[in-house]
Parts: structure tokens; sequence; C-alpha cells
């Protein structure tokens, strides 16, 4: 595939839209998880705050990292892959406006106590409603800019035009997906039929993950020549992940049979194989320090989260903070950089913003500190359950810690919101599009 035939004729503004919302909801979900924070430290502070408990806000913060921050950018990235550029740029920041529109709504559901009860499937009433109208106006967006484009995307090459049109087809069903899947009734929110955790259910959503990283740099970024066997070795791995996974059994299964922990250890043979794809692709050199990341915290994820699925191991973080530390390392720090490198690689010259030093030290020095006060929390939890929820001296400098660290990440996602609606990002962008 050739990634800049298409970009040539895109004006920026569609990534710079895509990018300042995820920013400004970044800003404001860090803003909700110092809230939250706080109020585990103060839970006298709630009072004032009447019906818009804990739990409200719990809901508000996931939801705004993953829908709001983790998900924005990526639509600067399906811009991009379906050339909604030139006449169809007009229709991007609208879908852009639409999106955050629908998590507004959400937000104002989630504090007046509606909810599905679906962890990350929180939608219910008018914002479910809302929000599968914007996933729909979004593929129309794309489809109508892929088939307007059609002779450009055919130029890159029949497989890439098939691949794009197989995907388009597969995302027409995501608004109706969503819509479904967030119905309670559809699945128990508890479900018993899961069994508990298992190898399987680890591996499938690791695949899933794999996919997603071996597919981004194919769109983004030119392949280096001869370097094809690499590309071709990791797409047949991940396929052969396939009947591993079929095999692997589910339901009535558990954690402490040899065949699950041993069947997910296969996620580690993806430690090596991801930098060695990632190196057989040409990158904007401002994307260096970014890549670096996505690749520690994916090596990082792999080997954490496979040690906490481990007999023993997962039985002592259950329901502790040790697993709020899983989560971290997966969102605040891997997937995390993934978007930025995203970002930054689409922005070219303009993901300057996320390169300032202080910003990123600070960003990945607190995410660094925050999961280590959470492991740290979830073992000592693990042994003693009253450890968090009886405030004592440690528990309270603990989360003390974690306040400080939530607060500074704070200014890092401010500064990077800061730049990027700067004078300075904005002259260039409409420099560009002139
Ligand atoms: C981007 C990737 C990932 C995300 C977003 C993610 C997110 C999560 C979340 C939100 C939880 C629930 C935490 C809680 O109960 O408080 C969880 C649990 C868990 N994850 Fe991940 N995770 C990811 C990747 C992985 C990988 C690669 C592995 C293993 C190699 C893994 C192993 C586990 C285990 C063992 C649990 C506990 C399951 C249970 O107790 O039922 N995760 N993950
Ligand atoms: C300013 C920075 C942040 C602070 C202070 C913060 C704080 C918190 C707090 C206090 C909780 C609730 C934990 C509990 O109920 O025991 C939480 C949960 C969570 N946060 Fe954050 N957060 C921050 C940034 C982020 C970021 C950047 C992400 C993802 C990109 C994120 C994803 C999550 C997730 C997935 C959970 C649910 C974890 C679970 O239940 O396992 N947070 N956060």
């Amino acid at each position: 595939m050739n990634p800049t035939a298409l970009n040539d004729t895109l004006p920026p503004q569609a990534q710079l839209s895509a990018v300042r919302h995820g920013l400004m909801w970044l800003v404001l979900a860090n803003a909700v998880g110092v809230l939250l924070a706080v109020l585990l430290l103060f839970p006298a502070l709630a009072q004032p705050l009447g019906e818009w408990t804990y739990g409200r806000w719990v809901m508000v913060h996931v939801n705004l990292e993953l829908y709001g921050w983790t998900a924005l950018p990526l639509l600067g990235f399906l811009f991009h892959v379906y050339g909604a550029g030139g006449r169809f740029s007009v229709w991007a920041r609208p879908a852009v406006w639409l999106w955050s529109a629908a998590l507004a709504v959400g937000c104002a559901t989630w504090l007046t106590g509606a909810s599905s009860g679906k962890l990350f499937l929180d939608w219910s009433g008018f914002a479910r409603v809302f929000f599968a109208l914007a996933l729909a106006g979004l593929w129309l967006q794309l489809a109508a800019a892929f088939f307007a484009n059609a002779k450009v995307h055919q130029r890159q090459g029949r497989f890439a035009f098939f691949l794009k049109l197989a995907v388009l087809v597969l995302l027409a069903f995501v608004p109706w997906g969503m819509y479904h899947a967030a119905d309670p009734t559809l699945y128990p929110v508890f479900n018993p039929d899961t069994g508990g955790p298992t190898g399987t259910s680890q591996l499938e959503s690791t695949f899933g993950v794999t996919a997603i990283v071996l597919v981004l740099p194919l769109a983004i970024a030119s392949r280096k020549p001869n370097r094809r066997a690499t590309l071709v070795l990791a797409w047949l791995l991940l396929a052969a992940e396939v009947p591993l996974c079929a095999a692997m059994g589910r339901a009535n299964v558990s954690h402490r049979q040899p065949m699950q922990y041993l069947g997910l250890g296969v996620v580690l043979l993806w430690i090596p194989i991801v930098p060695a794809y990632f190196s057989a692709f040409a990158w904007n050199a401002n994307s260096r320090r970014w890549r670096i990341t996505t690749l520690w915290w994916w090596a990082t994820l792999l080997l954490t989260g496979w040690i906490f699925f481990l007999p023993g191991v997962l039985d002592h973080f259950k329901f502790t903070d040790g697993l709020v530390g899983h989560s971290f390392i997966a969102m605040a720090g891997f997937t995390s950089s993934l978007i930025i490198l995203v970002s930054v690689q689409l922005l070219g010259e303009h993901g300057w913003i996320f390169n300032r030093g202080r910003s990123f030290w600070l960003w990945q020095f607190c995410v660094m500190a925050y999961i280590g006060l959470m492991i740290l929390a979830g073992w000592i939890e693990g042994a003693d359950p009253a450890f968090t929820i009886v405030p004592g001296p440690a528990r309270n400098l603990i989360y003390a810690l974690r306040l400080l660290t939530g607060v500074l990440m704070l200014a890092a996602s401010l500064d990077w919101l800061r730049d990027s609606l700067s004078r300075r990002f904005a002259d260039v962008a409409s420099q560009e599009a002139a």
C-alpha cells in the first residue's frame, strides 16, 4: 500500500480535529480521575456532590478515557485510510463533533445514574441511540469518501483496495453491534456461563489487539524494501493462533490448568516479533520516542499480563488494586503510546506537540509510578482485604502518592492540549490547507 498517495490530497484538518477532541477528552477524563483519587482519600468530600456519586464518576472516567481519548485519534486514522480529505474533509469535522456530542450525552446519563450496567458498554436510553447514530454518520462519511476516491484506492493495488472494502463492510455492522451489545437483556451483566478467567478469553482479546498493532503500520508507514519475510511471518503466526484459541477450550476451565497458562504463554512470542515488524517500516523521524515507548509498554503488558494470569498470582490479585495497575499498563501505558505514535506519524511535522521533553517524561514517569503504587497496594490487599477499605497510614500514603501522580499526568495532558490549540499549530495547519 502506498500510504502517501491519498494523504497528498488530504488537508490535515481532519486529523487535527480528531486529535484535538481526543486530547480534550483526555484532559477531562484525567481531571475526573484526580477527583476519584481525592474521593478515595477524603470520602466526606462526596457530600456536596449529592447524587453524583463515586460510582457514577467512575463510569464517566473510564468511558471518556476509552471512547474519548483512545478512540477519537483513531477516527483520524480512518479518515486517512479512506481518503476522507478533499471535498469530503468538510464532513470530517462534523463527524468528530457528532462523536463528542454523543459522549457528552453519555456523561449526562451516567451522572444521572442511567446505565446498561455493562462495563465499557454503559450506553443506555437516548445516549445509546445517539452513539449508534454517530457511528452510522461516521461510516457514511468513510463510505462516501472511499467510493468517491475509488480510482486512487485502486491505483494503490488490488489487495489494498479489497482489504479496505472488506473492512468497510465489517464496519457497517458496528453501529448495530454496539447498540445491541449494550442491551442488558442480550447477555447478563454477570454471566455465570463463562466459568471465570480463561486463557482462551485472554488469548482471544490479545489476538484482537495484536491484529490492530499489525494493521496500523501497514496503513500509515511505507514498507522498507526486502522486509517482506518479517511481515509474512508475523501474519502467519497470528493465523496460527486461531486453532490454538479453539483447542484451549472455554467455559468449564480454569487458569489453574496447565493448558490454559501454557497456551496463554504464546503471547510472549510477540515480544520480539512486534519490534521486528515495526522496524520493517519507514517511520517519520519525530515518532521515534513514541515507537520506543509503544514497544516497551507492549512488552511490559504481555509479560505482566501473563504473570498476572498464573495460578497463585491471579488468586492473590483478584478484585484488588493490582488489576487497576494492569488496566493502567494496558490503557495509560501501551494504548496511549500507540495512539500518540499513530497521531505523530499522521500529523507529520505537527507531531511536535507530543514531543516536548517535559510532558513526555512527566507522563511516562507518572504512569510507571502509578502502576507501581497500584501493584503494591494490590499485593498488600491480596493478603489483607481490609487494607484499601479501612484507612490507615500505609494505605493513605499510597493513595496520596497516586493522587500526586494523577495531578502530574493531568498537567502533562494539559500541555499537549494547550499546544494542540496553540496559534503555531493552527497557523501551520491553515497554511497547508491553503
Ligand atoms: C490493550 C490490552 C488490554 C486491555 C485494555 C486490558 C484490560 C483489562 C481490564 C480492564 C481488566 C479488568 C481489570 C479489573 O478487574 O479491575 C483486565 C483483566 C485481566 N487481563 Fe487484561 N487487558 C489487556 C491485555 C491483556 C493481556 C495481553 C493479558 C495477558 C497476557 C491480560 C491479562 C489479564 C488478566 C489475567 C486479567 C484478570 C482476569 C480476571 O480476573 O478475570 N490482559 N484486563
Ligand atoms: C490523571 C490521571 C488518572 C487518575 C488520577 C486516575 C484515577 C483512577 C481511579 C481513582 C480509578 C478508580 C480505581 C478504583 O475504583 O479502585 C481509576 C480507574 C480506571 N482508570 Fe484511571 N486515572 C487516570 C488516568 C487514566 C488514563 C489515562 C486511563 C486510560 C487511558 C485510565 C483508565 C482507567 C481504567 C480502565 C480504570 C478502571 C480500572 C479497573 O477497574 O480495573 N485512567 N482511575
